[in-house]
């Protein structure tokens, strides 16, 4: 079972069912969505983004502000809005739970981003296999249809907007902004090129599309309440604001927990996830999903924020934070998540289809005993080779796994080349030792 604590904005407790519109609506829920549609001003809605200096929570830390402005005022006026809700990426669960557990929100702030850009379709791209979080917002906006919040002549203004909600059955790289549109669209989930394929520009129908993420949507309403400055109250200059991180694997409390950014890695571990178990320490944590560069445990006190973490050679992503205890083989983790990389490699770009395959091979025949001390210096060549290659990050973050693994644990992977075998009694199961649910 998850855990989940509500300290601040997003996870703000609610009475009775979560799709109930009554305890949204008594807390001041749908408020900004009516200033919006009375107002009719996208630039000062834009404005008050840019202020708040709101970051894609999607991955990318992209200035949400300056986004929504590219396509508000793009010469194309055929223009449409996708919220990004696929979230295939292990140890990250924190969308789905806002999904289910907070839909009024997110179509509130879906709501606002559509009309803002001047959106004439809206959907709500969900991973199918979140039935409860399906469930939940059907509902939802079932509700907000019957008030008027949503649909034709939206609060008595004329103008019509509904969302609807397009069922997604993906893959980790159908999350990827351009590979999620061509599936919409009924092509394989293969990301395009970019420059000159980003969605701003040449999205959905190859029309100007707002694509964002679920949780970087679910700010919007509580900035456009509450005003810029109480959203930067908390965080950093130039990350400022709250974000859910979703903490996995060796801790004694897994789940989804919301924080000021900048507060550091170690704080995250101990006071949401509760340390780690069964007495034993740390060896290393990806503090941003399997897609960043590892760290190891003198690197805890690193504040977990967008730039701070990219200075330190890794990255926030969205905010999986997955913990590895000293129990752990790391060429046997390596190993799992190198597996994941190349299964769930489109196969689109052959140095990440062939790259994703290498890096695995040679890394499982390490771990199995056959590897060789050259086959050290191969993986590092293989990932100078592809790393930055493809149309996506998807073979980057390969190289990186196995890059920042070798960085920090070259001594495992010598260990089983001198040993012919795996020298560690505990190995994790074949997939990573991540919560995912
Ligand atoms: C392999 C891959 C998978 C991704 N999966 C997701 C995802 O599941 N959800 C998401 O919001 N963004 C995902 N992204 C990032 C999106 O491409 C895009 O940057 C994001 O949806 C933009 O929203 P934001 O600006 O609100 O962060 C993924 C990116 C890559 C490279």
């Amino acid at each position: 079972m998850m855990e989940t604590q509500s300290p601040l904005r997003l996870l703000t407790p609610h009475d009775g069912e979560p799709w109930d519109i009554d305890g949204y609506l008594a807390g001041g829920g749908y408020d900004a969505w009516r200033r919006v549609v009375r107002d009719r001003d996208p630039g000062r809605v834009i404005d008050e983004l840019k202020l708040a200096g709101l970051r894609g929570r999607g991955g990318a830390g992209f200035p949400t502000g300056v986004k929504w402005d590219k396509v508000a005022r793009h010469r194309v006026t055929e223009r449409y809005f996708v919220c990004n809700a696929g979230e295939h990426e292990p140890g990250t669960v924190k969308d789905r739970y806002l999904i289910q557990h907070h839909p009024h929100r997110l179509i509130e702030g879906c709501c606002i981003a559509a009309l803002t850009v001047g959106a004439g379709e809206s959907y709500i791209y969900l991973n199918a296999e979140f039935l409860d979080a399906r469930d939940s917002l059907a509902r939802a906006m079932e509700q907000a249809r019957a008030r008027g919040l949503l649909g034709k002549n939206v609060l008595g203004s004329g103008a019509d907007l509904d969302l609807k909600i397009f069922d997604g059955h993906g893959s980790y790289v159908a999350g990827e902004e351009t590979a999620m549109l061509e599936s919409m669209q009924g092509r394989p989930a293969q990301p395009k090129e970019k420059p000159p394929f980003y969605p701003t520009d040449f999205g959905l129908h190859g029309k100007p599309t707002l694509v964002n993420n679920v949780e970087t949507l679910s700010h919007v309403p509580l900035i456009l309440r509450h005003g810029a400055a109480w959203f930067r109250d908390v965080g950093t200059e130039r990350s400022p604001g709250t974000m859910l991180f979703s903490v996995s694997g060796a801790v004694n409390r897994p789940g989804v927990y919301e924080r000021p950014l900048g507060t550091s890695l170690r704080r995250i571990i101990e006071e949401c996830g509760g340390g780690v178990p069964d007495g034993r320490s740390i060896k290393a944590v990806f503090p941003g999903g399997p897609s960043f560069a590892m760290v190891g445990p003198d690197d805890l006190d690193l504040p977990m924020d967008f730039d701070a973490l990219k200075q330190a050679g890794t990255g926030l992503g969205s905010a999986g934070v997955m913990v590895v205890d000293d129990a752990t083989c790391m060429v046997a983790h390596t190993l799992a998540l190198s597996t994941f990389f190349r299964k769930e490699s489109c196969g689109q770009c052959p140095s990440c289809r062939i790259g994703t395959e290498h890096l695995e091979t040679l890394v499982a025949n390490i771990e199995e005993g056959h590897g060789t001390q050259g086959d050290l210096d191969k993986l590092l060549q293989i990932c100078g080779f592809v790393k930055g290659t493809g149309y996506c990050t998807l073979v980057t973050g390969a190289a990186v796994l196995v890059q920042s693994s070798l960085r920090l644990f070259r001594h495992e992977f010598e260990a089983h080349v001198a040993q012919r075998a795996c020298p560690f009694p505990f190995r994790p199961a074949a997939e990573p030792a991540v919560a995912v649910g």
